[in-house]
């Protein structure tokens, strides 16, 4: 079976991305980034992925009169570069029902907090507010409804005493780079499968996501 072939939506920094571009450099990953697409013309990912050798591609939402000519355009982008399935990654812009129809089940995002809590944005602030223990970060396949989907991997993250929001999302994050090329390799090897609106995990996959992210 060949590769799954990828293609990663950016907006800014793109440390995901990168995660997902240093997996997939190794020769036993299932999948290959085909290209990286973001919508700002200042995204730092896109110097990474040039430098990494992987066509990153420029698809301005100013340029575009209305979303769906946008939403088109990097459709088009993707398709081009032989793309079949999406990563969002720090990609800042609400897909539209038609995108997402588009790549139906084909189609992930990272949210930096264990969903269904804390949706949207400035899920740290509100964790800290809230006085929780336990946050995280969360890989899903996308939804109309904004981080709504089913829930490929999870890794809880510990709120210690005296976190602000950045040293909680600077951990969060180091999760998040562990747990997105983890989630997608699942799907690539067919281990993590949408049935009903519940991601299925393979009987054999179910140890090792468990052994990633238990306590320490
Ligand atoms: C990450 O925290 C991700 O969970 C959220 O946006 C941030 C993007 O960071 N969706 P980066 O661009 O991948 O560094």
């Amino acid at each position: 079976m060949g590769k799954l072939k990828v293609g990663i939506l950016i907006s800014g920094r793109g440390s995901n991305m990168a995660a997902l571009v240093e997996a997939a450099q190794k020769p036993e990953f299932p999948a290959e980034v085909r290209c990286v697409v973001a919508n700002r013309p200042d995204a730092k990912g896109l110097d990474f992925a040039r430098q990494h050798g992987i066509p990153a591609i420029l698809v301005d939402h100013k340029a575009y009169a209305s979303k769906a000519e946008f939403e088109a355009a990097v459709t088009d982008a993707l398709v081009a570069h032989d793309v079949d399935f999406v990563c969002l990654a720090g990609f800042m812009r609400i897909v539209s029902p038609g995108f997402i129809e588009r790549w139906h089940n084909r189609l992930i995002n990272i949210h930096p907090s264990l969903l269904p809590s804390y949706k949207g944005l400035h899920t740290h602030e509100r964790a800290l507010a809230d006085g929780v223990k336990l946050t995280g970060c969360t890989v899903h396949f996308v939804r109309a409804e904004m981080d709504v989907g089913p829930i490929v991997a999870q890794a809880a993250v510990p709120v210690i005493a005296g976190d602000t929001p950045d040293s909680l999302a600077a951990r969060i994050l180091t999760a998040e780079h562990r747990l997105y090329p983890l989630a997608l390799r699942l799907i690539a090897e067919g281990k993590a499968t949408v049935r009903g609106e519940i991601v299925e995990i393979a009987p054999n996959a179910v140890d090792e996501t468990a052994r990633l992210f238990s306590a320490r």
